[in-house]
């Protein structure tokens, strides 16, 4: 059976853009819960742009699922990952401007920190997902470095517009989900995937789980509409 993970970050970009209280994660994940996610993941970024440490701690203390870190390798969030210790943690690549993860991790030279922290990461006993490009190197070198699982990157997927370019990705999502499997990691899917697109990718056997943020936020926004403007209207009493 296939899971989804879902993403609050952006519930925490929306409330850093006033750099208040509301609205918080923590309630989103509550509900995220409550409506049959089997895992929240966040990114702690080292910009802070929306999940802050506070968040971390809290949503370490509520969620009854599990909490799956993304988050990159400099020293100060290693440190923080290892004093939360979250049920997961998914390497990714981090460069401040970028208005998202942009693509999977290099894994084509050597990255020595890279290594440094999936083993400190083991040594706390937390399992390591990396997020790679779906092809066979980035699996196999994935699997010499000793992660738990792989979090393939659906974003090229999701940008295609074109019937044979959908299908060629979607092989090559499915020929690197297939390898995966091959090598005993655990498979993940992720970025970019929405309420039009999902169906293909769902297809995969070899994926076990999806992260998906952005689309969930942007359907919450809009499905919640109607009962916070009825909710406001009443108050007013008009
Ligand atoms: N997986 C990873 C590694 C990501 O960086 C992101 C974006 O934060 C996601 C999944 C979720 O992507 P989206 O918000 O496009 O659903």
């Amino acid at each position: 059976m296939k899971s989804l993970s879902v993403n609050v970050d952006h519930v925490a970009t929306l409330r850093q853009a006033r750099g208040g209280l509301e609205p918080d994660p923590v309630a989103a994940v509550l509900l995220a819960e409550l409506g049959g996610a089997s895992g929240i993941t966040v990114h702690l970024r080292e910009d802070r742009r929306h999940i802050q440490e506070r968040d971390l701690e809290v949503l370490k203390r509520v969620i009854k699922t599990k909490l799956n870190l993304e988050m990159g390798v400099s020293e100060e969030i290693v440190k923080i990952a290892l004093k939360i210790r979250p049920d997961v943690v998914t390497l990714v690549p981090e460069q401040r401007e970028e208005l998202t993860t942009q693509g999977g991790l290099d894994l084509s030279r050597d990255n020595p920190r890279l290594k440094e922290v999936i083993s400190l990461v083991h040594q706390a006993k937390i399992p390591v997902s990396l997020f790679i490009n779906p092809d066979p190197n980035s699996i196999k070198r994935s699997h010499r470095l000793g992660a738990d699982m792989v979090e393939l990157h659906t974003g090229i997927y999701a940008e295609k517009q074109d019937v044979m370019e959908v299908a060629t990705e979607v092989e090559r999502i499915a020929g690197a989900a297939a390898l995966a499997r091959k090598l005993a990691l655990g498979v993940n899917a992720g970025h970019g995937l929405n309420y039009h697109n999902i169906h293909k990718i769902c297809l995969i056997e070899d994926i076990e789980e999806f992260s998906i943020g952005h689309a969930i936020v942007s359907r919450a926004c809009l499905v919640g509409m109607k009962e916070a403007v009825r909710e406001m209207v009443e108050l007013i009493g008009g």
